[in-house]
């Protein structure tokens, strides 16, 4: 209850006593003034009968207020309105259970219940948002489903043909291997993101030494980095984190891969770790192609490319960045970029020490 309805309330009650009290005292008058020409009764019984009429005075009054407020056209405005609200209430209700979140309960000054027409409105919108985002969601599984069928089917065609070169069925047989390859991982991120969101907490936490990791991952990715003559630094402080040491993997793969894609030929990356205060920070620089601010803003987004044309040809299905960023999460860290279109990006891992 809001404090002018609390204060309304208290005159009310004010008004309610005086009201009563009049009445009494008019009761009282009342029957003295009978008791004074028909004669006086026992004490008790003037008592009685004043308190009586007293109350019947008030009877009176009540109900003649009553019938006028009810008879009153600010009533029946207020009656018409209630009744208009309810209807209006009900009617987007049923909407929004049958699935069209684009109503609103529309809210007026005088409306009985604002404060509920402004929940469901606030409902109402937000089911509209999640909405999107699922038809969203499915669009852009369809098409990163869609793509590598439709060159997998594309090139089996094409390996049915007898007039084929040796070289010309062993690429065919790469791309379909390629594509397979893309759909697999693409079903692997996405039962990976669904199941971090679905059920967060379960990360299990060992203490382990962050800065073996980086080296062993920064080694096993060697045969990427070479193939591109990339040069690779690592400036590895000694840390000791307690975190999850599969899911972390995960974040350094996602990103070194990242920065192994987007780096030209003869680029250079490099990985930092330092430990600061109460957290590891990790860097990873790369002199790549860098990102736009307005892409900047979307790339941990789930499926969102910067450059599709160019990620097409570099494969990719735009979950890797949004993996890394929900596993950084859940150890309560954070995860950042900052990068120059054409000079490189820089990508900063901090996770929090206990
Ligand atoms: N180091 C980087 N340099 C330049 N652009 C980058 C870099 N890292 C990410 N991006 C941009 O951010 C986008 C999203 O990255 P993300 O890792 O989520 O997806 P992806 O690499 O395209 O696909 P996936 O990781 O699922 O294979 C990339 O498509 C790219 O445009
Ligand atoms: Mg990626």
């Amino acid at each position: 209850m809001n404090r002018i309805s609390k204060m309304r309330m208290a005159v009310n009650l004010v008004a309610l006593v005086l009201v009563f009290s009049g009445c009494q005292m008019a009761g009282y008058a009342l029957s003295s003034f009978l008791f004074s020409i028909a004669g006086s009764p026992a004490a008790w019984a003037v008592h009685l009968i004043s308190a009586v009429v007293g109350f019947g005075i008030f009877a009176g009054v009540a109900a003649l207020v009553s019938f006028h407020v009810t008879h009153s056209p600010r009533w029946k405005e207020h009656n018409r309105r209630q009744g208009g609200f309810l209807a209006e209430t009900v009617d987007v209700l049923n909407r929004i259970a049958r699935g069209d979140f684009d109503v609103s309960v529309p809210t007026h000054e005088r409306d009985p219940f604002p404060e509920l027409a402004e929940s469901i409105n606030k409902m109402a919108r937000e089911l509209g948002t999640m909405e999107t985002m699922r038809q969203d969601f499915i669009s852009n599984v369809s098409h990163e489903i869609q793509s590598p069928l439709t060159s997998i089917g594309g090139f089996a065609a094409l390996l049915k043909s007898d007039a084929l070169t040796p070289e010309q069925r062993a690429h065919y047989i790469e791309v379909i291997e390629s594509e397979s390859r893309r759909l697999s991982k693409l079903s692997d991120n996405l039962l990976r993101l669904s199941a971090l969101e679905a059920d967060g907490t379960s990360i299990t936490k060992r203490e382990y030494r962050l800065d073996k990791q980086l080296e062993h991952i920064t080694i096993m990715l060697e045969p990427h980095w070479m193939e591109k003559d990339i040069v690779v630094e690592a400036e590895l402080q000694k840390v000791s984190y307690l975190g999850d040491e599969e899911l972390l993997s995960q974040v350094w793969v996602n990103l070194l891969h990242n920065a192994i894609k987007f780096t030209p030929e003869k680029g250079s990356i490099t990985i930092a770790l330092t430990l600061e205060e109460k957290a590891a920070v990790c860097r990873i620089s790369d002199t790549g192609i860098g990102i736009s601010p307005e892409d900047q803003a979307h790339i941990f987004e789930r499926f969102y490319k910067a450059d599709k044309s160019r990620d097409r040809s570099l494969g990719g299905s735009g979950l890797g960045l949004s993996l890394v960023k929900k596993i950084v999460e859940l150890h309560g860290g954070t995860v950042s970029v900052k990068s120059e279109p054409e000079k490189g990006s820089v990508f900063t891992v901090i996770l929090p020490i206990d």
